[in-house]
């Protein structure tokens, strides 16, 4: 490891966006993931740990990354509700990749992320791309948890846009409520990236077809692995969005944005988020008003240089 290296846990919900992310994060120069800690979300908990594990298997990083098991279900919400329709029964799009000889550690997620912050006061970043839930039990088993990371950063919510579940929640806001609440309130150094910008950072098809003639030999297998799980993303985004041989860069923005922060433009906002309304549960509510008064100051991503972001990620498997 490089003196230099930004250090990153990374928790997830192993989908098809995650599986970009975390592929982009063992490519990347000048990073070292220190672990990737799973939650249930676009489906349950065991498959998330199940393909990180094998994705792990498939990247081989030169070095080893611990994989926590996590939350199994929001801390108030009804258990079981995942997103096969967008990632596919297995989450990654019905790929099947080989198994792994890793086996996850015996920590759960929040104490895994508590042990690690502890160790390191000051100096991880951690980036969220699924549920809040485990950070929030995370906070529960350790209250001074905000002033012993550097900086979260999570994608999740919309200040701007619509929502992707319901007409203004986000999917990892819309799925733990309760959880993100705690979260955008606790005092953590936070970064917000959510679908204001990752709605413009679009992968294509022609991008897939790029890395297919331009990838280091050493990347092919995970690169044929993308493109096998986007057929399935690309579909649902043509269906769902219009988005034509293409889908957003959620959880890789969320990524690039905790390395390369002059990728995105940001404003300082006071949020909650809302928990009760029939329809409107999962937004996240900014105070916009000249004289901000609801919620704490979290910073939220507002514009990204989307041309620049799409080429930073398909840049490290060339
Ligand atoms: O709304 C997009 C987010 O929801 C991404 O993190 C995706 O993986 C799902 O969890
Ligand atoms: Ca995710």
């Amino acid at each position: 490891m490089d003196s230099k290296d930004t250090r990153i846990i990374i928790d997830c919900d192993t989908g098809i966006d995650d599986a970009l992310a975390i592929l982009y994060a063992l490519r990347a120069p000048g990073v070292r993931v220190e672990a990737i800690t799973t939650g249930f979300g676009n489906i349950g908990v065991q498959q998330a740990a199940e393909n990180t594990l094998r994705l792990l298997a498939l990247a081989q990083p030169d070095y080893d990354i611990p994989v926590a098991v996590g939350a199994a279900q929001a801390l108030v919400r009804e258990p079981g509700i995942y997103s096969p329709h967008v990632h596919g029964a297995n989450g990654i799009g019905g790929v099947t990749l080989p198994p792994s000889n890793q086996q996850p550690v015996s920590e759960t997620s929040a104490e895994l992320i508590v042990r690690l912050a502890d160790e390191s006061p000051g100096e991880l970043v951690l980036v969220t791309l699924g549920r809040l839930t485990n950070l929030a039990l995370a906070l529960e088993l350790d209250p001074e948890l905000p002033g012993k990371l550097q900086k979260v950063v999570v994608m999740g919510g919309t200040i701007y846009k619509p929502g992707n579940v319901t007409p203004v929640a986000e999917a990892n806001i819309w799925g733990d409520p309760e959880a993100a609440d705690r979260v955008f309130t606790a005092g953590f150094e936070l970064l917000m990236v959510g679908l204001d910008v990752t709605l413009q950072t679009l992968i294509k098809g022609e991008h897939i077809a790029m890395l297919k003639r331009l990838g280091k030999a050493g990347n092919l297998p995970v690169i044929d692995f993308m493109e096998q799980t986007l057929q399935h993303y690309f579909r649902f985004y043509r269906e769902a969005n219009y988005v034509l041989d293409g889908a957003p860069l959620h959880d890789p923005l969320a990524l690039m944005a905790a390395l390369q922060p002059d990728l995105i433009t940001t404003r300082r906002m006071k949020v909650r988020v809302e928990q009760q309304g029939e329809f409107t549960a999962g937004m996240v509510v900014a105070d916009l008003r000249a004289q901000p008064k609801a919620g704490e100051y979290i910073e939220v991503a507002v514009d990204v240089d989307a041309e620049r972001a799409v080429g930073a990620f398909l840049s490290v498997f060339i």
